[in-house]
């Protein structure tokens, strides 16, 4: 075993290589070289030589493109996994309020760098997040996230009515959360690079009003940043945007009308639409955050992912915590893997919608794909950026396990036997996040999966 994982670009991993590809399909190598050049980009990849040169030496290990969460809130973090089954609308009032209520910014500067090392423990390199309604809170996460390394788009929750902001007026709170967010997207957008970006973060439209959401929506398109909110997660809320805006055909509408749609939009959960309103959504551009273990823990429901896929949207996957237990995108796959296969037995329809090589495409590629950061994330592909993560595939293995028998199988143990260490490296740019267990030595529970030696 090697010393130590490498800190910085450059540096030559050898290790098994397994990455969705741009042009379709995917790359596996079982004995592969990834050259990671000294301005942090991919130089090559490959199968190892014996003329490869000097090499850091991973194997067995497994090198994935980092994955990238599109749907997450940071201020929720410490409550995840609380009010399994709770009614959105309900949750909402009773865990979410009162802990971004109390999101300030001595608050997050404790919980963004733990949140950002748990994402890189995780195996998430970008993530795009809600914040709560605080500026300062916003700041001191996206300092957490310029020091911690991690890909980061943050925005500040925008909500003028059913609020939890008691420091302002309500007739305040629109032009203030106007200029807050725009302030915050002067300072943050494209920082380092274009590492840090900003997304406008109107909460959802039964938290805003037309203006808030039509103004927000404005504001992002002026400056090129992303526009975020959630769309027809669950049915109370879908009859509650009915009631607040009965001038809408539909939910989509009520952002269509704000001039919110479009490739720079990415609308979460998304999942009791009309056939119209998917169209929309395609024809639009506007992209979605699936995020299948939030709908079952919440019971929001069932997306159709398979239609909005041949429908021809972009899709990536989200963990949604707290709405979602798990911080981990390993865990959203094997959920959406559940859901999908439940859905197919309940449908009648023996099509399987994707095998797990589609899975990590969807945590990965399409996620880039999504944020239109495809040409620079998303995949091991010479030219881009070394965004990578290592797992040990040891430690997804049940005993007496046989070799994987080629990249299906070997992905298939990592997302439906995930082990909560096995991811022991993550680099952005190439350079190594804080987070997953750096120590090269074997863990504690090698060889047996999570409940092995407890
Ligand atoms: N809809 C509006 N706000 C939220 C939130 O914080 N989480 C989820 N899952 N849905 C929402
Ligand atoms: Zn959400």
């Amino acid at each position: 075993m090697p010393p130590a994982l490498p800190d910085q670009a450059p540096f030559v991993l050898r290790a098994q290589v397994l990455t969705p590809l741009a042009a379709g399909g995917s790359r596996y190598e079982s004995d592969g070289v990834v050259v990671v050049d000294a301005d942090g980009r991919i130089g090559s990849v490959g199968p190892w030589q014996a003329d490869s040169g000097p090499v850091l030496d991973l194997r067995p290990w497994l090198v994935l493109p980092g994955l990238v969460d599109l749907h997450v809130h940071l201020p929720q973090v410490p409550h995840a996994g609380l009010g399994f089954g709770t009614p959105l609308l309900d949750w909402l009032q009773r865990y979410v309020f009162p802990l971004e209520h109390d999101f300030t910014e001595a608050v997050a500067e404790v919980v963004a760098p733990a949140v950002f090392r748990a994402f890189a423990a995780a195996g998430t390199t970008t993530a795009l997040m809600y914040g709560a309604v605080y500026e300062p809170s916003l700041d001191a996460a996206f300092r957490a996230a310029e020091a911690h390394g991690i890909r980061a788009i943050i925005g500040k929750v925008m909500m003028d009515r059913l609020t939890y902001d008691e420091s302002h007026r309500p007739s305040e709170v629109l032009d203030l959360s106007l200029r807050q967010s725009a302030d915050l997207c002067d300072r943050w957008h494209l920082r380092d690079k274009g590492r840090l970006r900003y997304a406008f973060t109107p909460r959802f439209a039964v938290s805003c009003s037309a203006e808030m959401l039509r103004e927000s929506a404005a504001l992002a398109t002026a400056k090129g940043a992303y526009w975020q909110t959630h769309l027809a997660e669950d049915r109370a809320e879908m009859a509650e945007v009915a009631r607040l805006f009965p001038g809408a055909r539909d939910y989509i509408d009520v952002y269509d009308q704000a001039g919110g749609l479009g490739p720079r939009t990415i609308l979460a959960h998304a999942i009791h639409l009309s056939d119209r309103e998917v169209a929309r959504i395609a024809e639009s551009g506007t992209r979605l955050a699936h995020c299948p273990a939030s709908n079952l823990f919440l019971a929001s429901g069932i997306m159709p992912l398979g239609r909005y896929l041949e429908a021809g949207i972009g899709v990536g996957l989200g963990s949604d915590v707290a709405g979602g237990p798990d911080l981990s995108l390993f865990g959203a796959m094997r959920v959406g893997g559940y859901v999908q296969n439940a859905l197919r037995v309940a449908s009648g329809d023996a099509r399987p919608i994707l095998d797990p090589l589609g899975w990590l495409r969807l945590a990965s590629y399409e996620g880039a794909r999504v944020l239109g950061l495809d040409d620079e994330i998303g995949s091991i592909e010479a030219g881009k950026d070394a965004d990578l993560i290592v797992v040990d595939p040891e430690l997804a293995a049940p005993p007496a396990a046989p070799e994987p028998d080629g990249p299906a199988d070997l992905l298939s143990r990592l997302i439906f036997r995930s082990h909560p260490e096995m991811v022991r490296g993550a680099w952005v740019r190439g350079r190594r996040l804080e987070g997953p267990i750096d120590r090269l030595d074997p863990p504690l529970a090698h060889a047996g999966g999570p409940a092995a030696g407890a």
